[in-house]
């Protein structure tokens, strides 16, 4: 392939749902001019409360699919996959893998001023411990200590997923899950789930005076670096985005015309049942 043809490849993402779409805003903010293929694998949302063998088994599944079609890189816009399949991800794929976890922990290293940093996430990714060792890894690195407060927060990947972030029920719960972080002193509150910056306002009613990092921006800024250092950017006039769904197509339009802010094409359906045996090819 010649180097302007690698310049064309579109760039790969996937989440378990619509939550990376929060992420693909960003990433189209910084980098306009690419071609953006986005899977979002609705049918078998959430991973966040599966096993480390299923989350791994969707993992390579969707980096076959997105593989299939060519791309120059890929985001895993799943705070979930990225803390429990990142390492399987960079295996099988050739072309760059970025991962959601990383990019936010430097961030929040290096904007706390408490040097204390609330992580929230789904059950997986805070059972999984992997922001406290990205955390501890770059604050090591520079000579500071940091303490972290992470919890999990299951019902809000349903909450956004319904888009019910206004609703009375969604602050009881807000509140019930981060109440606690108001007595911490963390001024940091990293959404280490790529669904929650849907629910962004009510969260940030909930706390008020502390700053919520949204890793889909950490993460947009660190793939634009790598595309620019490898020389594969491609500078078009307009985003072209591609969208591809394992469920309902209506639901998932609707949703993500709203989050990215401009008219989108019609999602393409794939099966559960594509996605396996792409899981089963082996690219
Ligand atoms: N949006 C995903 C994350 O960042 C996963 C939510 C889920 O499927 O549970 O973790």
């Amino acid at each position: 392939m010649s180097e302007s043809d690698q310049h064309k490849q579109p760039i790969g993402v996937f989440d378990s749902g619509v939550g990376g779409l929060t992420v693909l805003k960003h990433l189209i903010h910084s980098m306009p001019g690419e071609e953006f293929v986005y899977l979002g694998d609705t049918a078998r949302v959430p991973y966040g409360n599966k096993s480390q063998d299923t989350i791994r088994h969707y993992t390579r599944q969707c980096v076959n699919f997105l593989l299939s079609l060519d791309v120059k890189a890929i985001v895993i816009a799943c705070n979930t996959a990225s803390a429990l399949a990142l390492d399987l991800a960079r295996e099988i794929s050739p072309v760059p893998v970025i991962g959601m976890i990383h990019p936010a922990a430097a961030s929040a290293v290096q904007q706390t001023l408490t040097k204390k940093i609330g992580i929230i996430g789904t059950r997986a990714t805070i059972g999984s411990h992997a922001y406290e060792q990205a955390i501890a890894k770059v604050s090591e690195d520079i000579g500071v200590h940091i303490d972290v407060y992470a919890k999990a927060c299951p019902l809000f990947v349903p909450l956004a997923e319904e888009d019910f972030g206004d609703h009375p029920s969604a602050a009881m719960i807000a509140h019930e899950y981060l109440h606690e972080f108001l007595s911490l002193g963390i001024d940091i509150l990293v959404l280490g789930c790529t669904h929650y910056p849907l629910l962004k306002e009510l969260i940030g009613k909930t706390l008020p005076d502390i700053s919520l990092l949204d890793c889909g921006e950490t993460a947009a800024k660190e793939l634009s670096a790598i595309l620019q250092i490898e020389d594969k950017s491609q500078i078009g006039e307009l985003p072209i985005v591609r969208l591809f769904t394992t469920d309902s197509v209506h639901a998932f339009s609707s949703i993500a015309e709203r989050c990215i802010g401009f008219p989108l094409p019609e999602p393409i359906r794939i099966s559960p049942e594509t996605l396996e045996d792409q899981g089963l090819s082996g690219i």
